[in-house]
């Protein structure tokens, strides 16, 4: 009897496979050389896996006779690998949209410059938060709002970075107060529809965090909502224990490592014991004002010894020595890096630990990108992830593609290579994810383009660009 498939995927103009050996990634030469078949065609079997891939008159007559549930006629379209996002904070409630309109509302910046003034002459900041909210809450919702809209406009317009909205309690410490106060079921409705948005982006594997908790409760209740997500829609997903994302409002750092390596990594490792979470990585911020090295190591050492890969964030406003850390204990991947040392970069390339690198967030606040270059000729595995977060509001790795390539000098290959195989790496997926080979995963995006870079060179505006998502060979977006 005829063998039959899902999906054959046929005459598209390109088909970029990425790479062709089997290799778990890709570093700089084999990055400007990705595997590219013109003319090609891609068939999926029911079970969600890759069976074909090449010239599309081969597949024809190699697979004459076989029956197909779905035929996709690609003519004049390009196929690549579905996208992997390797660095997301999906979860959460209460935007920080007031962060970013403060910016540009020059209505607010003479009632505040004074405040400013207030500030530097070493007038308590509190107080001159208190006033500035006073003078501005008709326009917004809650005095809260203002208040923490206040104290992020007043450091904003002193100059301040983002550790100093940090520590007025603005950034990650509004997202943690809202999330404590949010249902479950809130934070999975805000869950899904970012996905589905990320997918409608050509993202079919993504990394999700906690770490808006800061305390067993929260932290549980944001994997649970990471577990329902996986459960109910089909983009995969690599969950992340991030309860190390700041140090928590009344607690030292001491103290909170403390509560994190006696009360919240046993009860997650339990959870996973007995099936009722499934978490993949763990992740600290390793940051002047956040975790020291110190607490880093003590906390990222318990999770990979409870089987989970380290993937956490490094040397992104100091240099921390992180990129040294997590050489040494063997992680998979450390995200940021804007302000890694030689030496950090020359030992993880020697540790073959990737590095996740995060155009958005140097884009927003106006740091100096990561030098993805160096990194790149010292031979590091550079990957890619969006960011996503109230800070970072961006869902679209096509978007993060054209940043890499224009803040951070990455050619349109390696911005692919970075955004698929070695994503896939950072999360410990490039066996199954990352290129289009015979026995991965059939997820793939198909875009409604003559050459596949027209994805990197079009800035905005992909839904038009992004024809088909398709995830284990079913079509998930037309
Ligand atoms: O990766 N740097 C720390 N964490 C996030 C930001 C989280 C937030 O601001 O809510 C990041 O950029
Ligand atoms: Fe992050």
């Amino acid at each position: 009897s005829a063998s039959s498939f899902r999906l054959l995927v046929k005459n598209a103009t390109q088909v970029v496979l990425v790479c062709r050996n089997g290799e778990k990634y890709l570093t700089r030469d084999g990055m400007q050389t990705l595997a590219v078949v013109e003319n090609g065609s891609v068939l999926i079997g029911h079970d969600g896996l890759i069976k074909a891939v090449g010239p599309a008159d081969i597949i024809e007559s190699q697979f004459k006779g076989a029956k197909f549930d779905n035929v996709l006629d690609a003519s004049g379209m390009c196929v690549i690998p579905g996208l992997v996002d390797a660095h997301t904070h999906p979860v959460w409630a209460g935007d920080r949209v007031h962060e970013f309109a403060m910016k540009v509302l020059l209505s607010f910046y003479s009632i505040c410059f004074n405040y400013c003034i207030l500030y530097y002459m070493n007038i308590s900041l509190s107080l001159c938060v208190r006033e500035v909210s006073i003078l501005t809450s008709k326009h917004l919702n809650t005095n809260n709002e203002a208040l923490s809209l206040c104290s992020v406009v007043c450091v904003q317009l002193a100059g301040a970075t983002y550790m100093e909205v940090h520590e007025a309690g603005g950034g990650i410490h509004f997202t943690v107060s809202h999330t404590r106060s949010a249902t479950e079921q809130q934070l999975l409705d805000g869950l899904q529809s970012r996905l589905e948005r990320m997918m409608r982006a050509g993202t079919t594997l993504v990394e999700c965090k906690s770490g808006y908790g800061l305390e067993l409760d929260t932290e549980l209740k944001m994997l649970r909502v990471i577990n329902s997500a996986r459960n109910s829609l089909p983009i995969g997903i690599s969950a992340t224990y991030c309860g190390a994302h700041a140090v928590p409002k009344g607690k030292t750092m001491e103290e909170a490592t403390q509560d994190i390596m006696a009360v919240q990594l046993p009860k997650i490792k339990m959870q996973i014991a007995s099936g009722e979470l499934q978490v993949d990585n763990i992740d600290v911020f390793c940051e002047k004002g956040v975790f020291d090295l110190n607490s880093t190591h003590c906390i990222l050492k318990a999770g990979k010894d409870m089987g989970l890969n380290i993937n956490f964030h490094g040397d992104e406003l100091h240099p921390m020595n992180s990129a040294h850390l997590g050489a040494e204990l063997g992680a998979l991947a450390i995200s940021h890096l804007e302000e890694v040392t030689d030496d950090g970069i020359a030992a993880m390339a020697r540790a073959k630990t990737s590095a996740v690198l995060l155009p958005t967030t140097a884009y927003i606040l106006r740091l100096s990108p990561p030098r993805a270059r160096d990194m790149l000729d010292a031979g590091v595995i550079v990957a890619l992830g969006s960011d996503f977060n109230p800070n970072a509001y961006c869902c679209s790795m096509p978007m993060v593609m054209h940043l890499a390539c224009v803040l951070m000098k990455m050619s349109m290959p390696e911005a692919l290579a970075a955004s698929t195989i070695n994503a896939a790496y950072a999360l410990n997926r490039s066996h199954t994810h990352g290129s289009l080979e015979i026995g991965k995963q059939g997820d793939l995006v198909i875009i409604n383009a003559p050459r596949w870079e027209h994805l990197v060179y079009q800035f905005g505006g992909h839904q038009e660009l992004i024809r088909y998502v398709i995830i284990k060979g079913e079509v998930v977006y037309e």
